[in-house]
């Protein structure tokens, strides 16, 4: 049976943790493909709350086997402690398995990381410092060490070696840092975390294979988002890999046939963490109450986030990159309060009217966007738990996001819980 990806529309935070959480219950396996402890995934079961990075948003369900593939970023002691944490609160992490050509975040990409935003001063990224960038950089220069070195300690120490000169001498003559000790990293990946993480290792290819040619339903959970891709984001306000559908297949090492399903998850308005253009930005009040209701801070990093009216000039483009089935919608209950609603249905620019995001990257900062005014509901929707029962105008707003973007909306999220959402007819 060919896959399903759940993949960002916007710059990430839509809900991909809840929506997989939601969609798992039918699969039997569910791969990460790209990013790495960057991403922050919230699920919410019978009011207990659980903030995954690493571990795909599947592993709540026992039956299910929740794989990290190749593409992912792994910083092991991170992987570890999530899994501390997930087990103190009854979670099985038992049948988890991280792909031995996933690559290793080392302490020198977290110093990096930190070293290189501050270097870029005004220009700076604002990444979340957990080495992404660097870690990504390695692996295409191919000087990244992988998950299956942990398996050899020859080669470990061989390959550290030689990467940790270069990055010492980076660190301690371009960034006047102090060189890290090579024992220090030996005693920590291979004395404490290479015989914890030993037995996860696999040939996930072949897992996930194997589960496709068994009949067994496959989700593909991805990180960031389409706004955040490498090639197809905001550049250089992006994460260093690729978590557009396509990621999805390299990946986790599937082909583009093996995939039938893709959706796109959105919320009802659009946030941003970090820096970069962001043509339907709020602030004020507005914007205030939107952070409020929305709880709109990092679930990990605790940053609050930028937010701003539904852009589906970018959901377009979104469809497109992605080559969407459907999209579920996040968060509709964040709106309840608002008398009325905008969504920017096309940008303007020196005269020029845009129906998707223009291509050079100053025009997009000269953008302004063109609204579409809709009356809000000024309703409580939190309870409901058919379509039907969301007032008319609630109603009306959905429905609007699907003509506007031309992408069918299959789900739409009214609370955090995982019983929190309607299924438009
Ligand atoms: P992800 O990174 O895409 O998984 O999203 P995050 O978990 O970082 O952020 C989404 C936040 O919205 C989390 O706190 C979720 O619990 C919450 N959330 C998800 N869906 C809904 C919804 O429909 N309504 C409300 N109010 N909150 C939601
Ligand atoms: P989830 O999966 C929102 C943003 C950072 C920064 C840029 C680059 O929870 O949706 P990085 O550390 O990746 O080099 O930072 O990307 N960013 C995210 N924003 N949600 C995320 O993940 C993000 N992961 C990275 O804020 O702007
Ligand atoms: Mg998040």
């Amino acid at each position: 049976m060919p896959a399903t990806v759940v993949v960002g529309t916007q710059w990430g935070d839509e809900g991909k943790g809840k929506l997989t959480d939601l969609l798992a219950a039918e699969m039997d396996m569910v791969v990460r493909y790209q990013g790495g402890h960057n991403a922050g995934h919230r699920i919410v079961v019978d009011g207990e709350a659980f903030a995954l990075q690493l571990v795909p948003s599947g592993v709540l369900y026992p039956h299910l086997t929740p794989v990290i593939g190749n593409g992912v970023v792994v910083d092991p002691a991170v992987l570890l402690k999530e899994i501390d944490t997930l087990a103190s609160k009854g979670v099985d992490t038992s049948r988890l398995v991280v792909s031995g050509n996933a690559h290793l975040i080392m302490p020198y990409h977290q110093e990096l990381d930190r070293v290189i935003e501050r270097f870029l001063g005004k220009n700076a990224l604002g990444t979340t410092k957990r080495g992404i960038g660097p870690a990504y950089a390695d692996k295409a220069t191919r000087i990244g060490l992988r998950v299956q070195d942990l398996l050899d300690p020859a080669i470990f120490r061989e390959k550290l070696d030689v990467v940790l000169r270069e990055k010492n001498s980076v660190l301690s003559k371009v960034y006047n840092r102090l060189p890290l000790k090579m024992n220090d990293i030996l005693d920590l990946y291979l004395g404490e975390l290479a015989p914890r993480i030993a037995p996860m290792i696999g040939d996930t290819v072949t897992i996930v294979h194997d589960a496709l040619s068994r009949g067994e339903r496959i989700l593909l959970e991805g990180a960031q988002a389409t706004f955040l891709d490498l090639d197809h984001g905001t550049y250089p306000f992006v994460t260093s890999s690729n978590p557009v559908a396509g990621g999805a297949c390299v990946g986790a090492g599937l082909g583009p046939r093996d995939l039938s399903r893709i959706v796109g998850i959105a919320k009802a308005y659009i946030t941003r963490v970090g820096a970069g253009p962001f043509p339907t930005e709020l602030d004020g009040e507005l914007a205030e109450l939107l952070v409020d209701r929305g709880h709109e801070y990092g679930t990990n990093t605790g940053r609050r986030r930028r937010v701003g009216w539904f852009d589906a000039v970018m959901l377009r483009q979104a469809a497109r990159l992605n080559s969407l089935t459907d999209i579920a919608i996040t968060k509709l209950d964040v709106l309840d309060t608002l008398p009325s609603i905008k969504v920017c249905v096309a940008y303007e620019a020196n005269g020029v009217r845009y129906d998707y995001p223009p291509y050079h990257q100053s025009t997009l900062h000269e953008v302004t966007p063109v609204y579409e005014e809709l009356p809000g509901w000024q309703t409580d929707i939190s309870s409901c738990t058919s379509f039907d029962q969301l007032p008319k105008n609630a109603q009306d707003y959905i429905h609007f996001l699907a003509t506007t973007t031309g992408v069918a909306i299959s789900v739409v999220g009214v609370g955090p819980g995982r019983e929190q959402f309607v299924t438009p007819s």
